[in-house]
């Protein structure tokens, strides 16, 4: 699996984007350890607040897992990484993984995820202890 191929499914999958309102059209593709590839696209809501970044679900509820990269296209002239929300979530299954972002110019950016969020789980869950 190439960079680009994660990067071209992602962009068939921005077709499906629900963007009345920011009209900023995002689709990833999210690769697991498997080769299985899930798609999803930014979903928006009349409330704004209710919207749903494409990054976010993962295709979990598909029964992606071990996720290995996701690859994020968006409308803009240069690529445009996981917002924070989306960060967090995909760090849950799996904090070192890669992105591959791309804007319609196709230029591909790199991230590891661990960089964009360090210490994903630190706040809440590791280390505390209830009383
Ligand atoms: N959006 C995403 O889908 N992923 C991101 O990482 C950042 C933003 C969507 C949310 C909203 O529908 C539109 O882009 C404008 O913010």
């Amino acid at each position: 699996m190439e960079n680009s191929d994660l990067i071209n499914i992602a962009a068939k999958a921005r077709a499906l984007a629900y963007a009345p309102y920011s009209k900023f059209a995002v689709a990833a593709a999210i690769v697991t350890k498997s080769g299985t590839i899930f798609t999803d696209c930014n979903i928006e809501n009349v409330s704004l607040g209710l919207t749903v970044c494409a990054q976010r679900s993962a295709g979990i509820a598909q029964g992606s897992r071990d996720l290995v990269a996701v690859g994020i296209v968006t409308d803009s002239t240069k690529p445009a990484g996981p917002c924070g929300a989306c960060r967090q979530v995909l760090a849950e299954f799996n904090p070192n993984m890669k992105a591959f972002a791309a804007g319609l110019g196709r230029n591909v950016q790199e991230f590891d995820l661990a960089e964009l969020l360090p210490l994903p789980g630190q706040g809440v869950l590791e280390g505390t202890s209830r009383v």
